[in-house]
């Protein structure tokens, strides 16, 4: 997979860098030489959501950035973004340094998004520091009341500052207030199942909050990310947007895609498990989110991962107990693969984008990574489109207890997995040392990526 798209081509790396691409390259003598005739060779992955050291309440996620990590790499995902999430009352500062010294294990090269659970004059001016330092994604929340939930004119001051400063807003978009409301509902009337989860997060609590953030995206010209977009109403409304121009961009995750809220009906300590936020939905809704992937209102699939081990979920009697999150960071490529590719909804280039080019694009990562190209990093994984892979095989699943994806043998199987230069993974073998992992300044999205992901001439693009 080149920049221009799929070509039988030679790749030469030299150290962590790749130096030369293109046709009937001859070798000199000591050079080493891996012939992969007949397979596909696609830019290391982006995973541009994860949670590898989040806590909610007294519960911490399963992975953490060593073992998270290493079903990163097995799942070919070469660089991974994780959210800094500070604690209530939390600087950013602390935030940061607990979250730089738990990344020093990481396998795989890692980046940063930070969230904004308050906003003051002060926080405000923090961010343009933020930027300069590499950290360009700032993810906001009109959920979570309780802990992370802005109102929209905060948000729109988050926007209005990070747009001009080169950085991109993340948005968790859900009605706060109303799940806030309908929660309360049904707790008081003894309405405690898994199922609850997602009657009490209906699809209008997440259209509702697209529509207000597409308005402050139309005020300020903020590039924007709607994250883990889970409905097809959401898609008409970005489709809309960006018919308009303006700057905003979808993200879905596996399990949108794959799952369907019947796993919410399962018995209480199997339906906890699939418990997320937004939640999953209908199948109507994932075969509308797959046609949003391919025609381009979806520009990313990231996994979201944020795995809870079985006792912290058991020890919930009521869904709103239940701390939220699912696990894919290891199966991303293969559920991917199979919905995309395989079942000839689109080709390898889209696949690429979706999961390498475009998350390294609004990263700010691109194009050190994201593409195969003299001057990136070699990050290269190495795809056999006829082989098959089970999803439960360790390391994929990662450390958690659970795994929702046990039991699947999914088509594509990945051969190899090469990092900077390095291989990383091969066949069933990681050879990815903890520590190995470096840290990724992003750099500020700049006009013609911008327009390059809206698929539109420069002249659209006005950032204030
Ligand atoms: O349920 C989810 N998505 N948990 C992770 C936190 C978030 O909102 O992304
Ligand atoms: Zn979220
Ligand atoms: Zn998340």
């Amino acid at each position: 997979m080149t920049p221009m798209g799929l070509a039988p081509v030679d790749i030469v790396v030299e150290d962590e860098t790749i130096v030369w691409v293109g046709v009937d390259c001859d070798p000199s003598e000591g050079d080493m030489v891996v012939d992969l005739a007949g397979l596909y060779v696609l830019p290391g992955f982006v995973d541009m959501h994860t949670h590898l050291h989040l806590r909610v309440g007294q519960y911490s996620v399963a992975d953490d950035f060593q073992t998270g990590t290493a079903a990163a790499l097995a799942g070919g995902t070469t660089t991974v973004v994780e959210y800094v999430t500070p604690d209530p009352g939390e600087t950013f500062t602390s935030a940061l340094d607990r979250w730089r010294r738990v990344s020093e294990k990481s396998r795989a090269d890692y980046a940063f998004h930070v969230c904004i659970p308050r906003v003051t004059d002060d926080v405000l001016d923090e961010l343009p520091g933020l930027i300069r330092q590499g950290i360009t994604g700032f993810k906001v929340f009109l959920a979570y009341p309780d802990r992370l939930m802005l109102s929209t004119a905060e948000i729109g001051r988050v926007m209005s500052v990070v747009g001009p400063a080169g950085g991109v807003v993340f948005v968790h978009a859900e009605d706060g207030v109303e799940v806030e409301r309908l929660r309360a509902e049904a707790v008081s009337m003894g309405r405690k199942a898994p199922i609850e989860h997602a009657r009490t997060r209906p699809a209008r609590t997440e259209v509702e909050a697209v529509s207000l953030i597409l308005d402050l995206v139309e005020k300020t010209r903020c590039p924007t990310v709607v994250v883990h977009v889970s409905c097809g109403e959401t898609m008409e409304l970005l489709a809309e947007a960006r018919s308009r121009g303006l700057p905003v961009f979808g993200e879905t995750c596996p399990h949108y895609l794959w799952l369907t809220e019947r796993q919410l009906l399962r018995p209480f300590e199997e339906a906890i498990h699939y418990i997320c936020s937004p939640p999953i939905r209908t199948a109507s809704d994932a075969m509308k989110l797959w046609d949003g992937l391919c025609t381009g209102v979806l520009q990313f699939v990231a996994t979201d991962h944020c795995p809870f081990f079985s006792e912290a979920r058991n020890s919930a009697d009521s869904f709103d107990k239940v701390p939220n999150g699912i696990s894919g960071i290891g199966a991303r490529f293969n559920l991917t693969f199979a919905g995309g590719l395989y079942s000839g909804r689109f080709g390898m280039e889209r696949l690429a984008h979706v999961l390498s080019t475009h998350p390294a694009m609004i990263c700010g990562l691109y194009p050190r990574k994201g593409v195969i190209a003299p001057g990136a990093d070699a990050d290269l994984v190495v795809v056999d489109p006829f082989g098959r892979t089970d999803l439960g095989e360790e390391p994929l699943a990662g450390a958690c207890d659970f795994n929702p994806w046990e039991g699947i043998e999914a088509p594509g199987r990945l051969l190899a997995v090469m990092g900077r230069g390095e291989w990383l993974w091969r066949e069933h073998d990681l050879s990815a040392k903890p520590g190995r992992g470096r840290f990724q300044e992003r750099r500020r999205l700049s006009h013609n990526l911008l327009a390059h992901l809206l698929g539109k001439d420069m002249a659209w693009i006005f950032c204030p």
